[in-house]
């Protein structure tokens, strides 16, 4: 069976979607073979899904066959969207990882140990990584990705970072705020080591240089700016502080929040009109009914919880309130060293309460409006042509065969890139 055509869409030539499959061009019924996310699994929420059932896009005249593909029952689902990796990076934290399977707790300070192995790696170094994880990505169905900085946390290697993560993505963030570094911990100016003031301090001090020299250094090359806020990172006055600041360049806000305990995070998320707040594990019915009330996605990270074993967060109690939900796979060497999408859904259905079609949704289009695109992570006329077959008649199956590699193909802009 042909499941989808593709046409030569816009003036520049690029090619788009046309989900129509060839049979519809000549009238006939869609066979049920594409796997479409529908309006139903946002809430209705038409402003941020812009995606519709696969039968309303039928039957409409006569399509300019581009490409044509025979998926013999194979199902066709759109790449998915990434929308929360720390890609640019040197050395594994393996060690750690097998030291909180045994019971230790995860800390957000094991960020320091991967700063001083990126510090130490050479730029080649970095890139070779960095396009290692990008064939992973690919390989696994995702076609659009965001990278985060905040390995380096010094003018020079943030710069670095953000410039290496803008040659494999447009969606590029600086995370300058992730962690205080070691030269400022152990400044004795501040004297950190002592009290939670004189913490605070040092964080203030290092603050200056991100939200001045560092923000300069790194705004032309990205799009998005990200703050940890979390106890053990940032407050959140602190955040708000670097936030606003890249606001004020130009960049649009992201947020790591909420997880590792309650706080102010998803509250500042929605106070300052961000695209997402990511994590969300430990949320109070104020910080749910404040995502439900605003245009910031709920990103969940499935990876984080399972390789921190902390609780996971619950898909079901945001969905159910209206909020708009994205997965992502968070990928990064200390919380969660996943690059897998379809691993994300799998833990999503199986313990944070999502449908199969919910966590699809969430892991494409979810992904788009947590990055505020609609021309990917959706199968209609207009979108770009990044679509992934499953070995498998259905979407249904990235949850039902875990860990089974069911990506067969994968095109990105028309292109087959796996
Ligand atoms: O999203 N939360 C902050 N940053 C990463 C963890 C980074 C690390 O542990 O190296 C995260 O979980
Ligand atoms: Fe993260």
């Amino acid at each position: 069976r042909v499941a989808w055509v593709g046409r030569t869409h816009d003036a520049d030539g690029s090619r788009s979607v046309d989900p129509r499959p060839s049979e519809a061009a000549a009238g006939a019924r869609i066979d049920g073979s594409i796997a479409f996310p529908t309006l139903e699994h946002v809430g209705g929420r038409e402003d941020v899904a812009g995606v519709r059932r696969a039968e309303d896009l039928g039957g409409v005249g006569a399509v300019d066959i581009d490409v044509q593909v025979d998926l013999g029952g194979r199902s066709v689902i759109p790449g998915f969207v990434d929308s929360h990796t720390h890609l640019v990076f040197s050395g594994d934290r393996a060690d750690e990882f097998a030291a909180r399977m045994s019971g230790t707790a995860y800390e957000a300070g094991g960020i320091r140990s991967t700063v001083v192995a990126t510090r130490a790696a050479t730029e080649d170094e970095l890139r070779a990584r960095l396009a290692g994880f990008v064939g992973e990505l690919h390989a696994q169905g995702t076609t659009t990705f965001e990278v985060k900085s905040g390995y380096g946390l010094s003018v020079a290697d943030e710069a670095r970072l953000v410039r290496l993560a803008r040659e494999v993505t447009e969606e590029v963030t600086f995370l300058g705020a992730h962690v205080v570094p070691f030269e400022f911990r152990e400044d004795p100016r501040f004297g950190a080591t002592g009290t939670a003031e004189a913490a605070l301090r040092t964080a203030d001090a290092y603050l200056d240089l991100v939200v001045g020299e560092m923000l300069a250094a790194c705004a032309p090359h990205v799009k998005w700016i990200d703050a940890f806020c979390e106890r053990g990172a940032f407050t959140s006055e602190q955040s708000r502080r670097v936030l606003e600041a890249g606001a004020a360049s130009g960049l649009g806000v992201r947020v790591h929040g909420n997880q590792l305990g309650p706080g102010g995070g998803v509250r500042l998320a929605v106070d300052l009109g961000a695209a997402s707040v990511d994590h969300c594990t430990y949320l109070d019915e104020a910080d749910v009914a404040a995502l439900a009330a605003s245009d910031t996605v709920a990103t969940l990270l499935p990876g984080v919880e399972f390789s921190t074993r902390q609780p996971y967060p619950d898909a079901r109690r945001l969905i159910d309130a209206g909020v708009t939900v994205a997965l992502a796979s968070d990928c990064n060497p200390g919380s969660s060293f996943t690059s897998s999408m379809p691993f994300c859904i799998a833990v999503a259905v199986r313990d944070m309460g999502m449908t199969p079609a919910e966590a699809l949704w969430a892991s494409t289009a979810g992904g788009a409006a947590a990055l505020r695109r609609s021309d990917v992570g959706a199968l209609r006329p207009g979108t770009r042509a990044d679509l992934v077959e499953l070995a498998a008649p259905s979407h249904l199956h990235l949850a039902y065969r875990p860990g089974v590699p069911l990506v067969r193909r994968v095109w990105a802009g028309g292109e087959l890139i796996a």
